[in-house]
């Protein structure tokens, strides 16, 4: 068992371990001691770990609820979120109670909004249930619903008070999901850590290298919690993926558009050729995507709205070596002749 612990404004730990899921009510007690709690999943999670993870919670004394929402980024919404609180104040959940986020990124992005504005915040602890969700969306406390108007537009930076992470449960993850966590894990590895990206290789993804991610994310979580610099580094490859999801129709998953992303980018910023093919050469050894059939010309369109951009120029994390990345503010004419060189290169 590996222990992370992030120290933001809130100070919490990361347990990470192979089968520790059925102590997840152990470690509850000791994080939030005993109350009422809520657990949030989807319709994929909840047959597979709601009554386990309810069982945990019941042998150390907890009074268990739950509450399901339909699986899917869809369900990250405005009506769920206004149904979860009107369940909690149904339940007569108080402040002294937590709620659980049972699943993968939509369930923890809005079992976490959900927390931060139930009489104004109450606990909440993250039992991520994919690879992203584990390395990624669990960790450094984002939360978040989308509106019409687009994907995270209301949400609040709301610290969990405990995450539990038991690798097991990524064997019932369908193929294409694991691989959407694949690409977050090796674009942890490209900002971050050269000798990660030497380990992953090995083609296994190991409770080590999902806990070696979670260290990382805390380093740049705990420079920068607010997302006004740092933090934005582990947004590498995303200011192009995002542009092909929406032109996709999000048909393409996130963690592929971002792959594409990373390829693009990495083909065109990184000066050293043998790191250029290190990274596209990762990207195929996990089976993801490093070109797409979308012209240059209707990225860069899809950019233009991107939320990072700023009236004239947008700040895109560019890698400098495997390992390393920096932040740079360039005009939407240099992403333009990034996106250029980077797709007809592909
Ligand atoms: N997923 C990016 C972040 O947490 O900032």
């Amino acid at each position: 068992m590996t222990v992370v612990r992030v120290n933001a404004s809130r100070k919490y730990d990361v347990i990470i371990g192979e089968g520790i899921f059925d102590d997840i009510g152990k470690l509850a007690k000791k994080a939030v001691g005993i109350c009422k709690a809520l657990i949030i999943t989807d319709t994929n999670v909840e047959p597979l770990y709601a009554q386990r993870l309810t069982d945990s919670l019941k042998k150390e004394g907890f009074n268990v609820i739950k509450y399901v929402i339909e699986a899917g980024e869809a369900s990250k919404n405005a009506d769920n979120f206004i149904k979860i609180l009107n369940f909690a104040a149904e339940n007569h959940l108080s402040r002294s109670d937590v709620f659980f986020a049972l699943g993968g990124g939509v369930v923890g992005d809005l079992t976490g909004f959900c927390a931060a504005s139930y009489l104004r915040g109450v606990k909440f602890i993250q039992i991520p249930t994919t690879l992203l969700a584990c390395v990624d969306s669990s960790v450094g406390g984002k939360t978040a619903i989308n509106l019409d108007a687009g994907k995270n537009l209301a949400g609040a930076f709301y610290q969990p008070y405990l995450v539990c992470c038991d690798p097991t449960v990524l064997k019932t993850l369908p193929d294409e999901v694991f691989k959407d966590g694949c690409a977050e894990v090796i674009k942890t590895a490209i900002l971050g850590d050269e000798k990660l990206f030497e380990k992953l290789k090995e083609k296994k993804i190991t409770s080590d290298i999902i806990a070696r991610c979670i260290e990382i994310k805390r380093d740049v979580v705990c420079e920068d919690e607010h997302d006004t610099g740092r933090r934005q580094v582990l947004n590498l490859g995303h200011t192009v993926g995002h542009a092909i999801e929406k032109l996709s129709d999000f048909k393409i998953s996130h963690g592929k558009a971002v792959a594409i992303g990373m390829a693009i980018i990495s083909n065109t910023c990184l000066t050293e050729s043998e790191c250029r093919d290190a990274i596209t050469d990762m990207l195929k050894l996990y089976e993801l995507p490093t070109k797409c059939d979308y012209s240059s010309d209707d990225i860069y369109k899809i950019t233009q709205t991107d939320k990072k951009r700023g009236s004239s120029d947008i700040t895109v994390a560019i890698p400098t070596t495997i390992g390393n990345c920096i932040l740079k503010t360039i005009s939407m004419e240099t992403l333009k002749n990034i996106i250029d060189k980077g797709v007809s290169n592909q």
